[in-house]
This record gives C-alpha cells, structure tokens and sequence, in this order.
C-alpha cells in the first residue's frame, strides 16, 4: 500500500514530464518512480537519477504511487494507461498532459480498473527544455479535466487552471498549436526575410515582443499596425513582388488575416492578393 498522497509516479521522461515532476519534487512530492521506454535507455536514468527515483517498467509504475502522469508522446498515452493498470494502487489518479486527448483515453484503464481516477492537465506553456521550463510554469495557464485533484496539482505547480469539454478539445487544440507552433513558424519566416534584406534576425525582437505584448493588453484589434490597417496597398503591392515566390503564401494568408482584423472589406486588396496568386509566382514583376 502507498504511504502518502503526495507521491508520483512518472511515465515519459521527456521535457513536460521531467519539468512537471521536478516542479512537483521541489514542492515536496516524493517521486516513487520512472518509466520511459525501458528501463535502462538514457532518458529514463537520468530522470530517475535527478528525481532520486528508480528506474522501471511501465507495468510496473503505479506500485507504491498515490498519483501517475502520463507524459509520453500523444500517440501512446493510451497503451501506457492500459500497460500500467494491474500496477495501481486502489484509488490511484492517473493523468496525462496532452492537450489533443480527451479522457477517452482511458476508456480501456477505466474498464480494467474501475476503481481508477482519471483526469489531464495540458500547461499551455512550451517546454523546449527541462530548465527553461520550470521557470516558466508558475502563472502560466493549464486546461485541466476529469478528477478534480487535478485541479489541486495544477494549484501547486501555480497553474492557472480552466476547464475544457472532451466536444472543444480539437478547437481548444488548435488555438494552442496557433498560438505557439505557428508563431514560432511565422518567426521562421521572418529570419529567412532578415536574412534575404541582409538584415539581423535579433533586430526584429523587441518589435515582435510588443507586438505580442500589445495584442494582449489592447487585444488583437487594437493592437493592429502596418500597410494593411492603413489601407495602403501599394505598399502591399511592393512587398509580394519583392519577395520570394516561395514566402508569398504566407504573406498572402495572413494579409487576408490582417484585413479581416481590420475589418477592412476591401475589394482592391481581395484583388491583389488574388491577382498576384493567379499570376503563377514567377518572381517579381
Ligand atoms: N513539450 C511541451 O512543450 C509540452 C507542453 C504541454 C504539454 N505537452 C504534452 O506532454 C506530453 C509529452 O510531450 P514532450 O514534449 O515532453 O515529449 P518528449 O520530450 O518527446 O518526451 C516523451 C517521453 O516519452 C517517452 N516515451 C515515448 N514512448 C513511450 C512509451 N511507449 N512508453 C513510455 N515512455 C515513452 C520518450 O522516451 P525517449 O526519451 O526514449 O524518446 C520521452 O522520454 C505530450 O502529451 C505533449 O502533448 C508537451
């Protein structure tokens, strides 16, 4: 039988994970154990090592945890769950940190031990590393669902928790994807632009930081600046046939973006957008 509440067992020593359950060491949980693909592979050492906990086997982990995460690739939550189910003890809550999974999940766990408790916890945070992240979870936000300890770990991490329906995890998803994945993608785009003008990447940053900045506090709309809520699509027209033939479509979809945001129903720059597309992009005119 498990000793205390505070206990937890880890299954994907990745980056979330790993940063999750140190986050929660610091806070006084007792980290019982450590399961990655096997036991012996070097992710899973070295978490163990740095949690002071033992490596193990995924069918072994719920032995002595009153809490599992679940922190492996989305793909596999499912057959983890159910490959550590014999191991849990009664009661246990078991969670993963996907933020494209509903509790569905866990249908099969569920079947194989009623007695289970369910729940996810999605930081909407970037963990591109175990220490960039850990400064990063206190005050960010966190979709939480199923159990409602979920919600009291979330509290502890100094997660801002909200709720998300199984039916808006998709939607919900997406937002986040867009919100993190295709900025950082946009910012691609911008480097590659620096780089083409003979300009440096880093000169762009306090400009796209109050960008960011500003969206937030005045909101999207208010915050919106440049040719495109000025109406000026000369300059519009200037930029799509300087650029690369192969930056233009994502210039193209968020003009399109920028204008909707404007309100601008303009059948001028509908137009130049489009013109420029059907012209085949041969390179500048
Ligand atoms: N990273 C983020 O910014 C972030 C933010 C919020 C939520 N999340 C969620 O957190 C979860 C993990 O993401 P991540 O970015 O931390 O991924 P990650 O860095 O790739 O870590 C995944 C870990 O799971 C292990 N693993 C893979 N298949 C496994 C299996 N069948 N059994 C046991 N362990 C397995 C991997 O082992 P190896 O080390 O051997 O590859 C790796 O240690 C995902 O659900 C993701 O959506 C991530």
């Amino acid at each position: 039988m498990y000793e205390s509440k505070r206990t937890l067992a880890l299954v994907g020593p990745g980056r979330a994970g790993t940063t999750i359950a140190l986050a929660l060491n610091v806070s006084g949980w007792h980290v019982t154990g450590v399961a990655g693909r096997a036991p012996d592979a070097p992710s899973t050492t070295s978490t163990a090592a740095c949690l002071d906990a033992p490596p193990s086997l995924v069918s072994d982990i719920g032995r002595g945890a009153a809490v599992v995460m679940i922190a492996t690739p989305d793909a596999a939550i499912e057959s983890v769950a159910t490959a550590c189910a014999a191991s849990l003890e009664r009661d246990a809550l078991v969670f993963h940190l996907a933020g494209s999974r509903g509790l569905d999940v866990f249908d099969a766990l569920l079947e194989a031990r009623p007695d289970a408790r369910v729940g996810s916890m999605h930081p909407l945070q970037s963990f591109a590393s175990t220490s960039a992240g850990l400064g990063r979870l206190p005050g960010s936000w966190a979709a939480v669902a199923g159990d409602p300890e979920v919600e009291e770990i979330a509290a502890e991490l100094d997660l801002r928790a909200f709720r998300v329906e199984d039916s808006r995890r998709a939607q919900y998803h997406a937002a986040a994807v867009v919100a993190s994945n295709h900025v950082v993608a946009l910012l691609g785009q911008v480097e590659r632009m620096a780089k083409a003008a003979g300009v440096p990447f880093d000169a762009f940053a306090p400009l796209v930081i109050a960008s960011v900045e500003n969206a937030f506090r005045l909101r999207p709309e208010g915050a919106l600046t440049g040719p495109i809520s000025r109406g000026d699509l000369k300059t519009v027209q200037s930029h799509l046939e300087a650029l690369d033939p192969g930056e233009r479509d994502a210039y193209r979809a968020l003009a399109r973006e920028a204008a909707r945001l404007a309100g601008r129903r303009d059948n001028a720059l509908d137009r130049l957008l489009d013109d420029l597309r059907h012209a085949g992009d041969t390179g500048p005119t």
